[in-house]
């Protein structure tokens, strides 16, 4: 029968189990989470147990993250569901903090990415954002010291920033990137998916369905602007309000003119009603 993971929410209980599988010798990975949990975050924790004999999932809306206009007060909070869902994975603990353990009184140190968290993309929308999660990253980081750690390429900026600053933090732990779970329609799994309203949910898919297009044009030798121009416009036209759609190098996040300068990867953030949407694939 599975086994109930163990919700921790202290530190001190969290240094305290992390010592005892330590004890026993076994790796450790941790899978970083807001809760809300959908088979996105299912196969990161699939990932993490092919590679580590202890799972530690952590579920934290991130206070840090969001800015007074988004949507921290109503973001999904799903407790229940979320740890029936890894029970069934058999996770070891769930690392549940509430906000004054993560951030007591007097907390004032702040981490400040920089490289691909000044890629000019979501940084770009959003100029709380990587500050936020290094910030609560590092930390967590820190709290588990995981042997490996798990990051989906849903969020493909994120990925890399994670990656940045654990590397120059010299923090001994591996990223590991997962590839993106999509629905049957291609739709990235999002937890903010559910905030779609019926007519929009059947529009979203095209966000995905836009950037193979452009990838196919791309591959078969279309000018890369011409392409990324169009795909910009599609999306407009289904009735999308579009943070950007570009075209980067999959390595550095740097814009690319010409697309055989390397990996090349689409990314796409943009708006149906009040629901913000990202997507990205490889060219
Ligand atoms: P959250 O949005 O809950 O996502 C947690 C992890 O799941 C991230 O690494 C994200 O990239 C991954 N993920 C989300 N949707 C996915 C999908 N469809 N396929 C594969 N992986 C997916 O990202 C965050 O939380 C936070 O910023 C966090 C890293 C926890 C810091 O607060």
């Amino acid at each position: 029968m599975a086994r109930t993971p163990r919700v921790i929410e202290t530190i001190a209980g969290l240094r305290k189990a992390v010592g005892t599988y330590r004890k026993g010798g076994a790796k450790i990975a941790l899978v970083p989470t807001m809760g809300a949990l959908h088979d996105g975050h299912m196969s990161l924790v699939e990932a993490a147990k092919k590679k580590a004999a202890r799972v530690i999932v952590s579920i934290f809306v991130n206070p840090q993250q969001f800015a007074p206009t988004e949507d921290f007060s109503t973001y999904p909070r799903t407790m229940d569901d979320d740890l029936a869902r890894l029970k069934r994975l058999e996770v070891d603990a769930v690392w549940a903090p509430d906000k004054t353990e993560m951030y007591p009184d007097g907390f004032s140190t702040r981490i400040a990415p920089g490289g691909p968290a000044y890629a000019g993309l979501e940084d770009a929308f959003r100029p709380h954002f990587f500050g936020g999660v290094a910030t609560v990253v590092s930390k967590l980081l820190l709290q588990t010291a995981p042997d490996f750690a798990f990051f989906g390429e849903k969020d493909y900026q994120q990925l890399k920033v994670v990656t940045r600053m654990a590397a120059d933090l010299d923090i001994p732990v591996q990223i590991v990137g997962v590839p993106t779970v999509r629905e049957e329609d291609g739709l990235a799994m999002s937890s903010r998916n559910v905030y779609l309203a019926p007519g929009e949910r059947r529009t979203a898919p095209l966000l995905h369905r836009t950037l193979l297009d452009c990838a196919d044009k791309i591959k078969k030798g279309q000018p890369l602007n011409r392409v990324m121009a169009d795909g910009g416009q599609a999306l407009t036209a289904a009735g999308f309000v579009l943070d950007y759609l570009e075209a980067r190098n999959a390595d550095s996040l740097e814009p690319v003119t010409n697309p055989g300068q390397g990996p090349l990867r689409l990314l796409v953030a943009a708006r149906l009603g009040t629901t913000r949407l990202i997507d990205n694939i490889a060219v």
